[in-house]
C-alpha cells in the first residue's frame, strides 16, 4: 500500500498513542466553492485552493479540511454526492486534486476530506438503478424505501420532517407512471437517505474510504455521523417544538439547535433517525479500516448529539477520533455557560481517551463574528437576512468573535477554523433573494434564510476583481461593496489586524503546546471572567461590561486594546509570569 502522502514531509509513521497530530491540530476548513476560483466561472475549485496553500501554511494551521468537492448536481452544495470517487467538474479533476493534496503536504499540512454516508444525490447511479428496479429488489433495499400508508400507500410511511423543512418521505413514480412507493430523505429530497442495515452499502464504503485513503488522504470528516441508522419501525415522532438540535438536547436556556423542523429533543428522548445505537458498530469497523493504513488517519464525526457525555460515545477508543463540539459553539458569549461547557467537555471527552475540540464557526451557522452579537434568538440553520430580529452590531461582534476565539485557541485539545473567520468576516445578511442557494430558503418558502449568508467566496485582494476571489469578477453569491478591509492583503502584517491575531494565536499556540496542555481554572475573578492556565500560558477573557485587573505577568497577545493591568469588556488576554 503506498501512498502520495509516504514521499512528502509530513510523517507518515505511526506515533505513539496519545501523541497522535490530531489531538492538538488546529483544522482549517475549506469551503471549496468559495475559496479561490482560478477558472474564473465564479465558483471556487481545487487549483484555486492548491495555488492558495501558501497563505494557509503562513497563518499556521496544521491541517485542512475540504467540504465535499465530489460529482454532485449541487442541490444541497455537494452534499448531494453523486459519485463518491470522482471530482466534479465545477471543482477540477483526479489529477487536479492529487496536485493539491501533494502540495499540502510538502507544505506540512494534513488534508481531510468530507465523507458524506448517510444520503446519496438522486443523481447517484445506485439511486437510479434503485427506481428503475422492481419493489423487492436488491437495489432497492440500498435506500430507505417503503410501502406508503393508507388505501393506496397514498400516505407517507410516517409523520418525518426534513431537516431543511417540509415533509421527510417523498413518493416515487413507478417505471409504470403510476404512484408507488415513498423514499425517506431527511434533508432535501434530492438526498434519498441510504440503508444501512444493507450489508451492500456498508461494503460500498469500504471501498470508498479505500480509495481516497490509497490518494494519501489523512482522514474524513464524516457528515451527519449520528444519522445513519434508523429506529426499528420507523416510529412517528414528533418534535418538542421548543427543543433543540439536530440530535441531542440543548445547553442550558440559552442554547439555540440546528434546523428546528425536525429538532427533537424532550429531555433524554432521542429522536428516531439520530444518534441510534446501532451507528456504532460502522464507526468500530471504519476505526479497524482506517488502522491498516500507516500514519495516524483521523475520522471526526459531525454529529449533533448531547448532551456531551452521550456524544463522547463518538470518540470510544475504537470508534472515531474526534467528534465536532457543537455544544462549545452554541454557548453564549458568557462566562458561567462556558466555564461549565468547557469543562463538560474536557471531562466528557477525557473519560474515554479522546481530546476535546473546539469550534466556533462553519459552512452551516451563523459566523461568529455575527452570532455573538445577535440580540434576538436565532435557531441555528435559520441564518439571518434583513427581516431578521435582533440583527448584530458588526464592530461588536468583530470585538467579541476576536475575544472567542482568542480563548478557543488557549484551550487544551483540537480547534476547527473555518474559512474567512481569520480575516473577522461576518455573515452576509443582504443577500438578494434571488441569489439564495441553500435548500432551506427553498423548502421553508423564504421562511428560514438558511446558511448562504457564511458561505460567501472570501477576499483575497482588496483592489482586484471580485477581491481576487476569481480573476473574472465573478462570485457564485454576490460579495458585499465594503469587503475591501477584510481582504487578506489589507491585513497582513498590519498591526492589530484580525488576520495578525490569527497568526500571533496559532504561533504562540504551536510554541507553548497548548494543545498537548492541561487546563487549571484561576479563582478570584468576578463570574463573568474566564480565567485559567494551560502550558504556563494565563488565560483571560472578560464577557462582561466592567474592566478586570490582570494579575502581576507579560501580555503575549490580546484580542483588543489593553492599557495597563485593566482588561476591558469583550476582551481576552494571553500572559505569562515575568
Ligand atoms: C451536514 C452538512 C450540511 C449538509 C447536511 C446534509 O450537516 O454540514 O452542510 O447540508 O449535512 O448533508
Amino acid at each position: 500500500m503506498t501512498s502520495a502522502s509516504d514521499t512528502s514531509v509530513v510523517p507518515a509513521t505511526a506515533t505513539s498513542p496519545g501523541t497522535e497530530w490530531w489531538r492538538s491540530a488546529v483544522i482549517y476548513q475549506i469551503y471549496p466553492r468559495s475559496f479561490a476560483d482560478l477558472t474564473g466561472d465564479g465558483i471556487g475549485d481545487l487549483p484555486g485552493i492548491t495555488a492558495r496553500l501558501d497563505s494557509l501554511a503562513a497563518l499556521g494551521v496544521d491541517a485542512i479540511w475540504l467540504s465535499p468537492f465530489f460529482t454532485s448536481p449541487q442541490k444541497d452544495a455537494g452534499y448531494d454526492v453523486a459519485d463518491y470517487c470522482d471530482i466534479d467538474p465545477l471543482f477540477g479533476t483526479l489529477d487536479d486534486f492529487q496536485h493539491m493534496l501533494d502540495r499540502a503536504h510538502t507544505l506540512g499540512l494534513r488534508v481531510i476530506v468530507d465523507l458524506v454516508p448517510n444520503h446519496t444525490s438522486d443523481a447517484h447511479r445506485w439511486f437510479q438503478e434503485a427506481i428503475a428496479s422492481p419493489v423487492g429488489s436488491p437495489e432497492r433495499a440500498r435506500y430507505m424505501i417503503r410501502d406508503g400508508e393508507g388505501a393506496s400507500g397514498e400516505l407517507a410511511p410516517n409523520n418525518w420532517e426534513s431537516v431543511f423543512g417540509g415533509p421527510a418521505w417523498t413518493r416515487l413514480v413507478e417505471p409504470d407512471g403510476t404512484p408507488g412507493q415513498w423514499y425517506l430523505h431527511l434533508f432535501d429530497s434530492s438526498q434519498p437517505d441510504l440503508d444501512w442495515q444493507n450489508p451492500w452499502v456498508r461494503e460500498q464504503f469500504r471501498d470508498i474510504l479505500r480509495f481516497w485513503l490509497d490518494r494519501g488522504v489523512d482522514g474524513f470528516r464524516v457528515d451527519v455521523a449520528h444519522g445513519l441508522i434508523k429506529a426499528d419501525g420507523l416510529p412517528d415522532f414528533t418534535p418538542d417544538p421548543a427543543g433543540g438540535s439536530m440530535g441531542g438536547s440543548t445547553v442550558g436556556a440559552e442554547s439555540v439547535g440546528l434546523e428546528p423542523g425536525i429538532s427533537d429533543v424532550a429531555d433524554e428522548e432521542t429522536a428516531p433517525f439520530w444518534a441510534q445505537d446501532g451507528v456504532h458498530e460502522i464507526f468500530r469497523d471504519w476505526h479497524e479500516l482506517l488502522a491498516e493504513y500507516p500514519g495516524d488517519r483521523v475520522l471526526c464525526a459531525e454529529a449533533w448529539v448531547e448532551p456531551l457525555t452521550k456524544l463522547a460515545r463518538w470518540v470510544r477508543p475504537d470508534e472515531m477520533h474526534q467528534a465536532f463540539n457543537f455544544s462549545y459553539l452554541e454557548t453564549p458569549w458568557a462566562g458561567p455557560a462556558l466555564r461549565r461547557v468547557v469543562d463538560d467537555s474536557i471531562s466528557a471527552f477525557a473519560g474515554v481517551g479522546a481530546p476535546s475540540t473546539w469550534v466556533l464557526s462553519n459552512h452551516d451557522v451563523v459566523r461568529h463574528a455575527s452570532r455573538l452579537a445577535l440580540t434576538a434568538e436565532n435557531p441555528q440553520g435559520a441564518g439571518i437576512g434583513p427581516n431578521s430580529a435582533g440583527l448584530p452590531d458588526t464592530a461588536l461582534g468583530l470585538h467579541r468573535a476576536r475575544a472567542a476565539t482568542t480563548l478557543m485557541l488557549g484551550l487544551p485539545g483540537s480547534a476547527y477554523v473555518y474559512q474567512g473567520e481569520e480575516l473577522g468576516l461576518p455573515e452576509v445578511i443582504h443577500l438578494p433573494e434571488s441569489a439564495r442557494q441553500d435548500p432551506t430558503w427553498f423548502r421553508t418558502n423564504g421562511e428560514r434564510y438558511g446558511r448562504d449568508g457564511c458561505r460567501v467566496p472570501i477576499p483575497w485582494e482588496a483592489d482586484r476583481p471580485a477581491y481576487g476571489f476569481s480573476a473574472s469578477g465573478d462570485a457564485w453569491l454576490p460579495q458585499p461593496d465594503d469587503w475591501a478591509g477584510y481582504a487578506r492583503d489589507a491585513q497582513v502584517g498590519v498591526e492589530g489586524s484580525t488576520l495578525e491575531l490569527y497568526r500571533e494565536l496559532l504561533r504562540l499556540r504551536r510554541e507553548s503546546m497548548l494543545g498537548m496542555g492541561a487546563l487549571e481554572w484561576l479563582a478570584g475573578y468576578p463570574e463573568e471572567v474566564v480565567a485559567f492556565t494551560n502550558a504556563g500560558v494565563t488565560v483571560i477573557a472578560n464577557t462582561g461590561q466592567d474592566t478586570v485587573e490582570l494579575p502581576a505577568g507579560s501580555v503575549l497577545v490580546a484580542s483588543g486594546p489593553v492599557a495597563g493591568n485593566i482588561l476591558p469588556a469583550d476582551t481576552t488576554v494571553w500572559l505569562i509570569a515575568d
